[in-house]
Parts: C-alpha cells; sequence; structure tokens
C-alpha cells in the first residue's frame, strides 16, 4: 500500500517536475507549441546531422537532435525530453544569440528603435535606449524586463502571478513560459494609446511589441506571448526611484520614463494608434522596432 501511493507521488511529482514551457515529457509523435520550442532550441545544438525543422511534430530529426544534446551534456541518451533533458536545453539553447545589427531604423522604412541589452538574470535594471530614425539616440532610461518568477503563479502555469505587484531577485521565468521574462530578438512595435487600467499600465502611451522578427521573438511573438508592452504603472508600494516590480512579461520603466518617450515619439512624427489590445492580425503599420539583446551567454 504504502509503496504503491509512493509510486502514485513519485509519478505525479514527475510529471510536476518539468520546468515550463513543458507541463509533460516530450518524445517522438508529441505535436504542438511545446514541440515547436523545442525543435527552435534544439537547431541550435552544436553537432546535429542537418537543419532542424521547427515542424511542431516530434519526429525522427528531432529525436537524433535530442540524443545529439544528451550526449553532449552527459544525459542518459534516450531521445526522450523528461526534465533533466527539459532543463538542459534550457540551460544551453534558451539564448537566441541575436545582436543588434546597429543600423538607424530609417534603413528598414521605420521611425524609431528601443534597444536593450539584458543579462540572462532579469533581476537587474537595465538601460533602454531610445533610438530616432536617423539612429541617434535621443533618450536612456532605466528598465527592467523580469516576468514572474518560476513557480511564482497563481494556477502553476506561469500565469497569471499569485500576487501583484511582486518584486524578487530572481532569474526570472523563461521567456518561453507564460508571464515570463520579456522575450529577446529583434521586433516590429508600435506606439499605442494608454491603456485602460492606469494603476497596471500607467496613464501614458504604451509601446507594443507586434511581431518578432529574428531571435527568440520570432517564434514566440505574437503566437506564443503577447501583450508584451513597454509600460508602467501605479503600483501599490512604490514610488519612483525604487526597484520597478516584476511584470507579466513586459518590459517596466518609471511614469516620467514613459511619459518622455510618448512625447519624443510623437514629436518625431510618430502616431499614438488607438490601442485594440491584442487583437490579431494587428491592425496598423507597425512605426519602429524593439530590439533586446541577451549579453552573455
Ligand atoms: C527541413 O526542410 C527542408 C525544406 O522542406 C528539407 O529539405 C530538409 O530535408 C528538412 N530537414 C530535416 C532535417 O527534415
Ligand atoms: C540574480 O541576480 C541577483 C542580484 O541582482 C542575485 O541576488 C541572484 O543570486 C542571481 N541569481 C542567480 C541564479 O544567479
Ligand atoms: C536625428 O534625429 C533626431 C530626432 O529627430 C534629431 O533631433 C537629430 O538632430 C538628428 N540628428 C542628425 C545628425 O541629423
Amino acid at each position: 500500500m504504502a509503496r504503491l501511493i509512493l509510486a502514485a507521488l513519485a509519478a505525479a511529482m514527475s510529471c510536476a517536475a518539468m520546468p515550463l514551457p513543458w507541463t509533460d515529457p516530450l518524445r517522438k509523435g508529441a505535436t504542438g507549441t511545446g514541440v515547436m520550442m523545442l525543435q527552435q532550441m534544439l537547431a541550435r545544438q552544436p553537432g546535429i546531422a542537418a537543419p532542424l525543422n521547427a515542424t511542431g511534430t516530434f519526429d525522427d530529426a528531432t529525436e537524433d537532435a535530442v540524443r545529439v544534446a544528451q550526449a553532449a551534456n552527459g544525459l542518459d541518451v534516450d531521445g526522450v525530453v523528461g526534465e533533466q533533458t527539459a532543463l538542459s536545453v534550457l540551460a544551453t539553447l534558451a539564448a537566441d544569440g541575436y545582436r543588434d545589427d546597429g543600423k538607424p531604423p530609417s534603413a528598414s522604412g521605420h521611425k524609431f528603435k528601443i534597444l536593450f541589452v539584458v543579462p540572462r538574470n532579469r533581476s537587474v535594471q537595465v538601460e533602454g535606449s531610445l533610438i530616432a530614425a536617423n539612429g541617434s539616440t535621443v533618450f536612456r532610461f532605466g528598465a527592467r524586463l523580469h516576468g514572474v518568477n518560476a513557480g511564482d503563479s497563481g494556477d502553476d502555469v506561469g500565469c497569471p502571478p499569485a500576487a501583484w505587484p511582486a518584486w524578487s531577485n530572481t532569474v526570472g521565468l523563461n521567456q518561453f513560459s507564460p508571464c515570463g521574462n520579456t522575450p529577446t530578438g529583434l521586433a516590429l512595435a508600435d506606439l499605442n494609446s494608454p491603456e485602460d487600467e492606469p494603476d497596471k499600465y500607467g496613464p501614458y502611451p504604451v509601446v507594443r511589441m507586434v511581431q518578432g522578427l529574428a531571435g527568440n521573438a520570432k517564434f514566440l511573438v505574437p503566437h506564443v506571448r503577447d501583450g508584451i508592452l513597454v509600460h508602467t504603472g501605479k503600483w501599490p508600494g512604490w514610488s519612483p526611484g525604487q526597484t520597478l516590480p516584476n511584470s507579466e512579461g513586459c518590459v517596466h520603466a518609471e511614469p516620467e520614463s514613459i511619459h518622455a518617450i510618448s512625447e519624443i515619439l510623437q514629436s518625431m512624427g510618430v502616431k499614438a494608434n488607438k490601442n485594440r489590445g491584442g487583437v490579431l492580425p494587428y491592425p496598423y503599420v507597425p512605426q519602429g522596432l524593439l530590439s533586446i539583446v541577451q549579453s552573455g551567454a
């Protein structure tokens, strides 16, 4: 009896132990967004036989790539993505290697770019740079790109967080997961009129990440991650100058920074398009770019 209960407990725990964004082990035949994200990461594994296609179906090529990754990291080579392999993939293959091309936004027909360089550990506040069409940096501001904590969620799936607002000194839940860290890479972005809830999002126009073009953002935004904004808030218990709170994947900045960004953008001829929330397809031509580079490994 006790042994039966222990076995049941072990089975339950081995499922619960899969790190987000996955909730169950993945093996040949599995399909879906979780497999697609696994394939995108495995495609970065040195030594795989051929370019791995992110088809969303765990096929023979995926299994071979899993075996290569397992062997490279000293794991049991069984071609199945259980907890240890999933943790290893996240630790070694999550970084997209995206680098900003340094070109002025006008080179791609855009009116602005906002650039952030972030460490993997998102607990630190970083500097954001607002770059005009001609490539000059016109404003610098402090920002935090930390989503919820791993395990700090209301429903065990990352989103929504159990508490709001919340602060922590953790790495943050990975960018592939609901409400996790702000995804890295290049994305189309646009200025939108203020959100409806000023306490949560501030009273100023916000910059919306519309669609990924490179790096992790390319396969995450908007179909896996959406509603990612550069915004502020009237967070209870917080005042300007203090550490910014964790987000649900957005970029957080001080009220005066977000105010300044919206004023500067509009002075450069950027229109604050009427905020339609996360409606897809995005109803306007995005006027700018968000470029988020992960420093280090
Ligand atoms: C990936 O897709 C391309 C084009 O469809 C194909 O030529 C290639 O064989 C595929 N690679 C694998 C590993 O399946
Ligand atoms: C992340 O950085 C914070 C300091 O900002 C530090 O306290 C914490 O230990 C770091 N976490 C890891 C896992 O490195
Ligand atoms: C670049 O654009 C900004 C914003 O429009 C402007 O203030 C600045 O003078 C321009 N710089 C050059 C070198 O033209």
